[in-house]
């Protein structure tokens, strides 16, 4: 299946390029993809008439919440309208279209959400995700939520809070980590196969990927530490609430996986730590 990925160049993206081995675009035509601004409604419309994928994957979005939060309207633009432009463009196209979602679609007071729960997102990057996904669903996509997807950052745009963690854990620096704040992170080589097995099974709608375990970001770290044989003293407990941000953080966002559960198979957070590390030997 000839398979495109809006967003290509980024930590998500570059993964699901990789496992397709298909084309990419990105905003600034990085890491092999080509550039397109999605924002463009005329340029989106031109390049897939152009380039006719039957699968287009959305991984491009404004990711960073505090830039959200201080550009609510760019924010929109990008993670609510563009996606309307794309997936209207995918069905014109008779391409299947998948929306790479967030946890932050909701309010973080009950954690442990299903894809029925309904969602409430309290900061701009939520919001406009929440558009993004509603628009998506219009033209009978596949919306996959994701959170806090873990792994190495081939793409080396940013710093991933688990690759924060192990750096500064490696390098003997202390890292402060959340217990209040309760996360179902995604280990990131699963979102592209996730993905394939929903296109064969022909499913559409809303799916959540995440770690069957629950942990607190304290947690998360600890197990990072442990795998990676690292220093856990050097992980401090804070709370959510010692962090001074623009744009507020949703508590316990966890997410309930059963429904994907039921085709995709989720190894443990252990396993796939121990994966990544042997990784970063090779
Ligand atoms: N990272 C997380 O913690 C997290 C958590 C939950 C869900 N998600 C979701 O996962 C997906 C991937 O996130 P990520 O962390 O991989 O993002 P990322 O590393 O920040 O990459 C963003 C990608 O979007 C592209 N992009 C940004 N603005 C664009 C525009 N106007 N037109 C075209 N392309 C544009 C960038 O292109 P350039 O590189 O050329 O600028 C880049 O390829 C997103 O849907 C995000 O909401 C992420």
């Amino acid at each position: 299946m000839k398979t495109l990925v809006i967003g290509g160049s980024g930590f998500v993206g570059y993964y699901i390029k990789k496992y397709f081995d298909c084309q990419g675009t990105s905003l600034t035509g990085k890491e092999g993809c080509q550039k397109l601004d999605i924002t463009s409604e005329r340029d989106i419309g031109e390049f897939i008439g152009k380039n006719r994928p039957e699968l287009i994957i959305n991984s491009a979005a404004m990711a960073n919440v505090e830039l959200c939060e201080k550009e609510s309207n760019k924010s929109m633009l990008v993670n609510g309208q563009a996606v309307e432009w794309l997936a209207r463009s995918a069905q014109e196209n008779n391409a299947k279209f998948v929306q790479i979602s967030t946890d932050y679609v909701f309010d973080g007071e009950k954690g442990d959400y299903n894809e029925l729960d309904k969602p409430n997102p309290i900061n701009q990057y939520g919001k406009s995700k929440l558009v993004g996904e509603e628009n998506a669903l219009r033209h009978d996509a596949i919306v996959l939520r994701i959170e806090m997807p873990y792994g190495i950052n081939f793409a080396k745009n940013k710093n991933t809070f688990f690759e924060s963690a192990l750096n500064n854990l490696s390098n003997d620096k202390e890292v402060n980590a959340a217990i209040d704040q309760i996360i179902s992170p995604t280990y990131v080589e699963d979102v592209p196969k996730a993905i394939e097995t929903l296109i064969t099974n022909s499913r559409t709608g809303v799916f959540h990927l995440a770690s069957k375990e629950k942990l607190s970001r304290y947690d998360f770290v600890t197990q990072i530490a442990r795998t990676f044989e690292l220093n856990a003293d050097l992980i401090k407990k804070v709370s959510l609430d010692d962090f001074k941000f623009d744009a507020k953080r949703p508590k316990k966002t966890s997410l309930n996986t059963d429904k994907i559960s039921e085709i995709f198979t989720i190894d443990s957070l252990n396993r796939n730590l121990s994966k990544i590390k042997d990784m970063y030997k090779t």
